[in-house]
């Protein structure tokens, strides 16, 4: 193992933070880390708008379908994996990758998924000859859900060997956008903590990449016990949940005309490119929005919101603010020894 890529998607930059982590943990022991952004691989409204069903759900999500039509998301990815095809766009990866030893696919939980823009890339890879190592990870505000079975089922059916799955909450930043407040500070010392933790995480996970080399022969045990404990249940709740609480707290798209200054941060921000401008030059929104909530949280003047749960509420507006509200805080109160 000598040359490792990282691939991620990140809707609001805590899976780009998270895959800076992982690769600074390959480069302290002497590999060779790439990370590449998939905005930056693939153009995300083509690969989006021409196929937009990666899964049933975003597609749905703004016909408010009744509860009982909810495909259970295991059914819906063996159906996807059954249509893939080998995009044409994507063929030069096949040589491009022959050099790497190890790569991690990597994008932030969406319903208990990996990002459906994440899913519909990798259906698209043509499926490789030679068994690259392979690995996911991914950030979340603390239920995973099926990401990992996701991942270890696409990854296999492009002729990867996976082997492992790394994952990691940080600072709940979906949520920020239901509350009133966010305070700056507190989730900025949060994400340091979290992103410590992570690290700590990160070098377990490397020992045990490693140890793959070794001469121990090892057997990837696969998800863990808990998804198939529960079984029955745990997907009920995710599934009728899921849907239930996004539907009535995030899907939609609105906008207050009077607070926008038609500025198109939300235009030039969207991946999938897909916010025009209506006949009056105001921001609107076609389908498919695959809801990274990026538009809503980057916009300057708080003009749009998802639901009126998310109307007038908290923002989150990067990882930097964060930091710099930590730094500022450590520079305006830094104890004075008189
Ligand atoms: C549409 C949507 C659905 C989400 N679903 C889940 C989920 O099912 N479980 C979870 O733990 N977090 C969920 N989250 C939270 C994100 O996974 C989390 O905030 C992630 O760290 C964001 O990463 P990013 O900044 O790279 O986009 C969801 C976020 C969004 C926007
Ligand atoms: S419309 Fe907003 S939430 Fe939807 S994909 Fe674009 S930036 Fe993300
Ligand atoms: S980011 Fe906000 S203010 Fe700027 S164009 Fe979009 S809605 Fe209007």
């Amino acid at each position: 193992m000598k040359n490792i890529l990282l691939l991620y998607f990140s809707g609001t930059g805590i899976t780009s933070h998270y895959a800076s982590l992982i690769c600074a943990g390959f480069e302290k022991r002497g590999y060779k880390c790439d990370l590449r952004d998939l905005e930056e691989l693939a153009d995300l409204p083509t690969l989006w708008q021409k196929k937009p069903v990666a899964l049933n759900y975003t597609i749905n999500a703004e016909v408010k379908r009744p509860l009982s039509n909810y495909p259970w998301p295991y059914h819906d990815l063996k159906r996807a994996l059954r249509s893939a095809w080998a995009n044409p766009l994507f063929s030069g990866f096949s040589r491009d990758w022959d050099k790497y030893d190890l790569i991690g696919f990597g994008s932030p939980v969406y319903a208990f998924r990996p990002a459906p823009v994440m899913i519909r890339f990798l259906l698209d890879l043509p499926v490789f000859n030679r068994p690259i190592r392979s690995f996911s990870f991914a950030t979340h505000d603390g239920a995973q859900g099926d990401y990992e079975v996701f991942m270890k089922e696409i990854l296999g059916s492009k002729g990867f060997n996976f082997v492992g799955h790394l994952d990691q909450s940080f600072i709940y930043s979906a949520s920020v956008v239901m509350r009133s407040t966010f305070n700056h500070l507190s989730a900025g010392r949060l994400l340091q903590k979290k992103s410590r933790q992570a690290a700590e995480k990160i070098n377990l996970f490397l020992d045990y990449l490693e140890s793959l080399d070794s001469d121990r022969s090892y057997i990837y045990p696969g998800p863990g016990p808990l998804s198939k404990l529960v079984g029955l249940p745990y997907r009920l709740v995710y599934s009728y949940g899921i849907d239930l609480i996004l539907n009535h707290f995030l899907f939609g798209y609105g906008i207050n005309k009077d607070n926008c200054i038609l500025c198109m941060t939300c235009v030039n921000q969207c991946p999938q490119g897909l916010i025009e401008l209506d006949d009056d030059g105001y921001p609107i929104r076609l389908y498919h929005c695959m809801y990274c909530l990026r538009c809503l949280n980057w916009c300057p003047t708080n003009a749009l919101y998802f639901s009126p749960a998310t109307k007038d509420k908290a923002r989150f507006s990067g990882l930097e603010v964060l930091e710099e509200s930590v730094k500022r805080h450590a520079r305006d109160y830094k104890p004075h020894h008189s």
